[in-house]
């Protein structure tokens, strides 16, 4: 269905995507974590790779669809993989983004100074509350690099956002990493595992892949019995689809707990994934620090200018968004029917927990063009998409099971 990008044949994206996903597995680390020795061969020969890096696989993206058609020798799959946004940006943005795209002769603002200016009135902080960077995950790798050193621990509740045990041990961090009960964060264990040794606390709300959210009363919670050395991330990257009445951290928290970091996206909710932007919400002297090391012109002005269209047409999106919540609802709704019993999502996904069969049903999905995201031994995450792509996954999933 989608076509590769660049006009790069099918086969040269499948080919991509298998070395993407190689890696031999060299063990585990403190806390369980799989590591592995992707590119030791071709880096052990040049120059002296750092160990952290050295034992990292290569990030892997969720598989395109046209891999798995590749793969498969299928026609018509489709990617409920990567959390993507299913409707295209509207009209003005896509405008906003092709004007912008005129003068892509010359490098934009490296500070996206006017949508850090409008960020901040629509969000109601001062602007030097705010930074933008390539996507929200930019800004996690900034945050990394600005407080972890060699041996420091890194705190997130597991399973929780693939990027967070990256980017600790690209730093030689310590991830600590407290288990979810019935897939949910277990707040007592986040606030035990944190001392003042910690550096980090890496909160996901909504949670990647479970879908579960905290309350700000609970992060609050945790603030209140943390040193205020550490530095406590609130990833808001599915925002848009929680719940409101869980709350707002930076309106109730960040006037009061001067460590709390709060990032969002443009890549989720206003569909624009491709073009990366995302923000952070903090206290100026963190956003000072990890303004020092923002990539220089991280953000492009096509993504600068589309975010801004973004901004200025909340009333077209909103109802877009509102969509995918309906939508998770009628697929949440058709797979309990069904006798799943999944957690509640309030991200635009949602999560499966089919522990052994994981990969079973996964495998099938994918022969049946249907790609979603596995998480082997434990669950499936599954994009909430167009009602014709969730219909088409809801088929595809009886079917699997009907296999098992
Ligand atoms: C929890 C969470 N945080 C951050 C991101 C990164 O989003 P982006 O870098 O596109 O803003 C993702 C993407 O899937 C995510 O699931």
């Amino acid at each position: 269905m989608s076509s590769p990008s660049h006009g790069a044949s099918a086969a040269t994206v499948a080919r991509y995507g298998e070395a993407m996903t190689a890696g031999n597995t060299l063990g585990t680390d403190t806390t369980g974590t799989t590591t592995t020795d992707a590119g030791a061969t071709a880096a052990g020969a040049l120059g002296s790779v750092r160990p952290a890096i050295r034992a990292l696989a290569a990030y892997r993206p969720g598989k395109s669809a046209a891999q798995a058609e590749q793969e498969h020798g299928i026609t018509e799959a489709i990617k409920l993989a990567s959390n993507e946004n299913p409707f295209a940006p509207i009209p003005a943005v896509v405008e906003a983004a092709r004007r912008a795209a005129a003068d892509a002769n010359l490098y934009a603002d490296h500070r996206a100074t006017a949508l850090r200016v409008a960020l901040a009135d629509w969000i109601g902080v001062d602007v030097d509350h705010v930074t933008v960077g390539c996507g929200s995950v930019g800004i996690l790798q900034q945050l990394c690099l600005t407080f972890v050193d060699p041996g420091d621990p890194v705190v997130f509740p597991w399973l929780s956002f693939e990027a967070y045990p990256v980017y600790t041990r690209m730093m030689n961090g310590v991830a600590v990493k407290p288990p979810l009960i019935d897939h949910r964060f277990d707040m007592e264990a986040v606030g035990g595992a944190v001392d003042e040794r910690t550096k980090l606390v890496l909160l996901a709300t909504p949670n990647n892949p479970t879908g579960t959210a905290i309350s700000t009363a609970q992060v609050e919670h945790l603030l209140a019995n943390i040193p205020d050395s550490v530095i406590v991330l609130v990833d808001e990257a599915y925002r848009e689809f929680n719940d409101p009445a869980l709350g707002d951290p930076v309106h109730e928290l960040l006037p009061r707990y001067r460590n709390l970091v709060v990032t969002r996206t443009f890549s989720k909710a206003y569909g624009l994934a491709g073009l990366r932007v995302g923000y952070a919400i903090a206290d100026p002297a963190i956003i000072t620090e990890l303004d020092k090391i923002l990539l220089a012109f991280a953000v492009n002005g096509a993504g600068q200018a589309a975010a801004l269209a973004a901004l200025e047409s909340l009333d077209v999106i909103r109802p877009k968004i509102d969509a995918i919540v309906a939508e998770r609802g009628r697929v949440a709704a058709a797979l309990t029917d069904a006798g799943h019993d999944l957690p509640p999502s309030l991200g635009n996904f949602v999560y499966l927990p089919l522990g052994a069969d994981t990969d079973t049903v996964y495998n099938h999905l994918e022969r049946n063009g249907v790609v979603t995201r596995p998480f082997t031994g434990d669950g499936i995450r599954v994009t909430v998409g167009t009602e014709a792509q969730n219909d088409r996954f809801l088929t595809a999933l009886d079917d699997a099971v009907s296999a098992l």
